[in-house]
């Protein structure tokens, strides 16, 4: 295989292992938005993608996709349970949203996150050329850029953290506290979702391990006695805003748009929630609010639907079984209480769907409400107003979700107070169209100006400068 100028390296490929037509398996690109981010990225450099074939036991030889490739990382079943479920998902995902969950800390899950590690960093060193650039890419993979650093000192090393990083209280509970911040410190460029994010980090550094910080930049010192600096700050990522317009334009797409409505019973008002089945995500607190509309006789049934997508996320993950059983409940209960033979008052998807899909239900929403308790970005929220090229609709969003730093001109909520979620609901409702053009302006011209393309540029500009100074060290 040759050897990448720049190599991604993520916890999975770009693609999904599918059937084709004569049952034989093929791949398909990945519909997430970490590819769809990526993506623009790989198709201007000659690069490869590090990442696991997203089944357990598959072993698959490097390949090309797309003008990529791909370097598939193997996972048996015990390794997906204790890295991916177990470390990954049990532990430092509840722990860096918040403790939302309880996290779990488990000696055995630790000691195979750090094999695994290890393995995806043993495949980038293999794959990367000569003073090539690596990018690291989120929480499962945060002890990666240390390892790959003493494989390959001659690489530039850039990790994004796509998640939230904890405020110090929080993250000290972590019993791997300090192999985590060396992990994460062998990369020259740390990228956060959030300035909150990089000065969480970066208090973490001064209290852990007592290294110095001064605006974005950390003073690491070297076994030798000098020392080198590594970057540390905010990048917020974004969506292919053209992409989602072209496809808001699509006839087929507009008349699905009109098509969704009419076959909800043609409501006067639409919400729509759309996400992962995350407990990070709010939909309880969703559910509550908008069922208490219901009680309180605020909204009736018929004149407003909420459509709630929630994707199957994690089934593997016990804090994922229960949510979905409670969410069920509750959907069934609110369900069982208020719909009509021909309304319903939640029209609940347990699937996902193509981002075809996805646009038609955008543009039929008059309100799109993200309520997440803690969220790294969120893309839903920029994906909807993106498409809403005739500035119409309203945003709800959470204050804890990365993107209300861009979005001021959304409708910001606490999902926590419900009260306030209800009126925010019945203000969303009731906003006049100069008020909904207004904010979605201002809301658009952020995500068409910041789209992921920029986003990819920023960051790999700065890992591009400690590439620049690597080489002239080298020549000197
Ligand atoms: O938002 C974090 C993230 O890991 C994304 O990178 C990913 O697309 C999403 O969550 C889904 O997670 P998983 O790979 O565990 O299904």
């Amino acid at each position: 295989m040759p050897k990448a100028d720049l190599v991604v390296v993520a916890n999975r490929l770009p693609v999904d292992r599918i059937e084709d037509e004569r049952g034989e398996p093929a791949w398909r690109r990945s519909p997430g938005g970490l590819v769809t981010a990526l993506e623009q990225v790989m198709k201007t450099v000659d690069g490869a993608w590090v990442g696991w074939a997203g089944k357990a036991g598959l072993t698959v030889e490097p390949f090309e996709f797309d003008g990529t490739q791909l370097v598939p990382v193997s996972l048996d079943e015990e390794e997906l349970e204790s890295y991916y479920e177990g470390f990954s998902n049990g532990t430092i995902w509840p722990l860096y949203h918040d403790v939302i969950a309880t996290p779990v800390y488990k000696r055995s899950w630790w000691d195979s996150y750090v094999r695994v590690n290890r393995r995806f960093a043993e495949a980038a060193a293999e794959a990367v050329g000569e003073g090539g650039v690596v990018w690291v890419q989120d929480y499962q993979l945060q002890l990666v850029p240390q390892m790959l650093r003493e494989l390959r000192p001659d690489v530039t090393i850039g990790y994004f953290h796509h998640i939230p990083f904890p405020a110090y209280g929080l993250y000290s509970q972590l019993p791997w506290r300090r192999q985590v911040l060396e992990g994460l410190l062998g990369a020259d460029v740390i990228g956060f979702q959030r300035v909150a994010d990089a000065g969480n980090f970066q208090r973490s550094i001064r209290r852990v391990l007592k290294f110095t910080t001064k605006s974005d930049s950390i003073t690491i010192p070297q076994p030798d006695g000098t020392s080198r600096t590594a970057v540390a700050k905010a990048y917020p990522i974004s969506i292919d805003a053209h992409s989602f317009i072209e496809l808001a334009k699509d006839p087929a797409i507009r008349d699905r748009a009109r098509e969704i409505r009419e076959q909800l019973g043609s409501p006067s008002k639409v919400l729509l929630g759309v996400d992962r089945l995350d407990y990070t995500k709010g939909i309880r607190h969703r559910l509550k609010a908008f069922g208490e509309l219901l009680v309180d006789g605020k909204v009736k049934v018929g004149d407003v639907t909420l459509v709630q997508v929630a994707s199957p996320s994690r089934p593997g993950v016990e804090a994922y079984q229960d949510l979905r059983d409670e969410i069920e409940l509750t959907v069934g209960r609110i369900n069982g209480d208020y719909d009509t033979i021909n309304h319903t008052a939640i029209r609940y998807l347990h699937q996902g769907f193509p981002r075809e899909e996805m646009v038609a239900l955008y543009l039929a929403a008059d309100v799109m409400l993200v309520t997440a308790l803690r969220d790294g970005m969120n893309l839903v929220a920029k994906e909807y107003v993106a498409v809403h090229t005739d500035n119409r609709g309203v945003l709800m969003l959470s204050e804890f979700a990365g993107a209300a730093d861009e979005l001021g001109s959304a409708l910001l909520v606490n999902p926590h107070d419900i009260d306030g979620m209800k009126d925010t609901i019945m203000r969303a409702i009731e906003m006049p169209e100069s008020e909904q053009s207004r904010r979605m302006r201002s809301m658009r011209r952020r995500v068409l100006e910041n789209d992921v393309e920029r986003w990819g540029q920023k960051f790999l500009a700065d890992v591009e400068a400690f590439r620049a100074a690597r080489t002239r060290r080298g020549e000197d």
